[in-house]
């Protein structure tokens, strides 16, 4: 059994969203006291570019080219990498919203793990399967003033809606979501961030 923590945020002990991760991993690591735990913290791990030649190598997979030289190499690169994230049980994400969207590290590190015949096959007449099966999700969502439902003047959700889509797509639909949102515009953050930990702590008994 293999929990996999991916962090978000790069605020270390500030981060609201790590506070409530370790409520979670608190509970975990209680219920699950044999489980290996894997933490990869985006802003200290050195992520490879993803640029022509693994494009390129990805390509090769939707008929474009041959995987062949300098592409097979970088694509042996992108497998190690993917199979740590695929070899998970459990995973346990946390996400800040940043400018409506994901924090573009853990973009980048979805766009080299994302990849035909590792996490996911596409086909025409029924778009994308996912290839991971049996794992569950534990996704902590924070965000400063946006939070379901407010009005457009205070932001876009293409945070949850991207990183829930993602997960689906390639076969993680066992999703626990804990929004802590917000976590500034708000007469009490304290109260917000109680909540979310209490959340965080049930979800991690499963
Ligand atoms: C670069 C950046 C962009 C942000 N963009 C948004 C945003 O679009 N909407 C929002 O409500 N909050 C935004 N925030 C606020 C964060 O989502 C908020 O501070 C959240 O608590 C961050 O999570 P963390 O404390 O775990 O780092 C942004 C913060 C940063 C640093």
């Amino acid at each position: 059994m293999k929990l996999l923590y991916i962090k978000g945020s790069p605020r270390g002990r500030k981060s609201k969203s790590g506070h409530v991760a370790e409520s979670f991993l608190d509970s975990y690591r209680a219920n699950h006291p044999e489980a290996e735990i894997d933490i990869l913290d985006l802003w200290d791990e050195s992520l490879p570019e993803f640029d022509g030649d693994k494009v390129a190598a990805k390509m090769t997979f939707f008929g474009e080219g041959t995987l062949e030289g300098t592409q097979k190499a970088v694509w042996e690169q992108i497998v190690t990498i993917t199979k740590r994230f695929a070899s998970a049980d459990d995973y346990l994400f946390t996400v800040p919203m940043w400018n409506f969207g994901i924090p573009y590290r853990l973009k980048w590190y979805i766009d080299i793990i994302m990849q035909p015949g590792l996490l996911f096959q596409f086909d025409p007449e029924n778009g994308y399967t996912g290839l991971l099966e049996g794992k569950r999700a534990t996704v902590i969502f924070t965000s400063g003033g946006y939070v379901p439902g407010i009005s457009e003047s205070f932001g876009v959700d293409h945070h949850s809606t991207y990183f829930n889509a993602w997960l689906r797509s390639i076969g993680i639909s066992d999703i626990i979501i804990v929004r802590y949102q917000p976590t500034l515009i708000t007469a009490d953050p304290i109260a917000g961030q109680i909540a979310a930990q209490k959340e965080a702590a049930y979800a991690g008994r499963a």
